[in-house]
């Protein structure tokens, strides 16, 4: 059989793992008004960049909204429920992203999944997040989903051991990924941007994880 071009774009969820599902463009129908929703949270709690507890300066810039919010600083790593940087509660979380959440985990397996948390990850051409483990909330029954939009990017998606060689996901605008259950402490990063403008975005990744932190 010929294959025709149109199944080079595969919109069909694929699970990666046992607790692990793409879903390409899911976010895509919605996306003007997620934007039009992210603009109000992105003027009262604009992207900053975080230090690690060891004092160096986190590449990927970052704000939230929801209950709680990530914070990193000499102190560690922890949700809080106000913004250092405003001394106030961070914005509420759009409920059009947390319904998002709920769908896209539905999806995957994640019944009942209410976010509570929405950490905001702004990406330049160049800039990575290294290897880690999202372990910072409360119940990691509970999974993360994420959102991504604009320039595309290379998810790597490791193992439960950092020496786990990272598997390359491709992750482009309007992708959700949902990770949970045994693939919840899995470790994860992504690679260094590579440089591009995007249609919509402009010369940016912008990644929202949703979680139930508390
Ligand atoms: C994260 O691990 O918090 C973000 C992942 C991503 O930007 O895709
Ligand atoms: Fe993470």
């Amino acid at each position: 059989m010929i294959q025709s071009s149109l199944d080079l774009f595969d919109p069909h969820p694929q699970r990666l793992a046992r607790h692990t599902l793409l879903l390409p463009g899911f976010a895509l129908p919605e996306l003007e008004a997620l934007l039009d929703a992210l603009r109000p949270v992105l003027r009262a709690a604009p992207f900053r960049h975080m230090h690690t507890p060891g004092g160096l300066r986190m590449a990927v810039a970052l704000t939230n909204c929801g209950a709680l919010g990530w914070v990193s600083d000499e102190n560690g790593y922890r949700y809080t429920p106000i913004d250092p940087v405003s001394a106030k509660p961070w914005p509420a979380l759009p409920p059009l992203l947390v319904d998002l959440a709920t769908r896209a985990a539905a999806q995957a397996g994640f019944d009942g999944f209410v976010a509570d948390a929405c950490l905001v990850n702004h990406y330049l051409p160049g800039t990575r997040l290294s290897l880690h483990q999202d372990r910072d909330e409360q119940d990691y029954g509970q999974p993360i989903v994420s959102i991504s939009l604009g320039l595309p990017a290379i998810f790597l998606f490791g193992g439960l051991q950092r020496s786990e060689r990272p598997r390359h996901i491709p992750l482009s605008h309007g992708d959700v990924l949902v990770w949970g259950g045994e693939d919840r402490l899995r470790f994860h990063g992504v690679l260094p941007i590579k440089p591009g403008v995007h249609p919509r975005m402009g010369e940016r990744r912008i990644n929202l994880t949703l979680r139930k932190a508390g």
